[in-house]
Parts: structure tokens; C-alpha cells; sequence
């Protein structure tokens, strides 16, 4: 089991199974505190945004043009930012620890 640590909106903490080999977006899809995740991972929506904690953002694969043009037109963009869709949870990222951002 790969645990996913997880800051909701309310900012609470959870911790919860995360789907190794399935994107992040795909766990906090299933959650009720999690993401809406409308266009189901094609990075086009945003709603799937989070704010990845500072010692995991090194670990986590580079992001695409597209993900950023994305993320850096959003209101609630933070230097930590990332789309959920865009991160295959792998099990070097047991632990990762990531807060859904607000809603646009
Ligand atoms: S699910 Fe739409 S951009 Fe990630």
C-alpha cells in the first residue's frame, strides 16, 4: 500500500490508499473532499488542481507546456501548483502529501 496524505478544504488532513500506476487525480477523484476532475485527466479542466508540499515537489515528474499554461492562468495559482491528472502516483511517492486547492 503507497499512502497518499491529502489536505482537504477545510483543512483537514486524511490519509488514504493511493493507486499506484493510476494518476493522483484518480484517488482524490473517488473522495468526497477530493476533485471534480470534469475532463477526466485531459488537461484541459483544472479542476483537478492541488498544492503539492515543498519536500515532494522535487520527486515528481517535470511538468508539460501544457500543464503549466494551464495551472498559471488559474486564480489560485501558488509556485507549488500542479493538475492531479498530470501525476502518475508511482511507489517512490508513498507519503506524497497534497492539498486541494479551492474551487475557481
Ligand atoms: S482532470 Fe481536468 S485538467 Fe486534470
Amino acid at each position: 500500500m503507497a499512502l497518499l496524505r491529502v489536505i482537504d478544504r477545510d483543512g483537514t488532513e486524511h490519509e488514504v490508499e493511493g493507486k499506484t500506476g493510476m494518476k493522483v487525480m484518480e484517488t482524490l477523484r473517488d473522495l468526497d473532499y477530493g476533485v471534480a476532475a470534469i475532463c477526466g485527466g485531459m488537461c484541459s479542466c483544472a479542476t483537478c488542481h492541488v498544492y503539492v508540499d515543498a519536500a515532494w515537489l522535487d520527486r515528481l515528474p517535470e511538468m508539460m507546456s501544457d500543464e503549466r499554461e494551464l495551472l498559471t492562468e488559474l486564480t489560485h495559482y501558488a509556485d507549488n501548483s500542479r493538475l492531479s491528472c498530470q501525476i502518475e502516483f508511482t511507489p517512490e511517492l508513498d507519503g506524497l502529501r497534497v492539498t486541494i486547492a479551492p474551487d475557481e
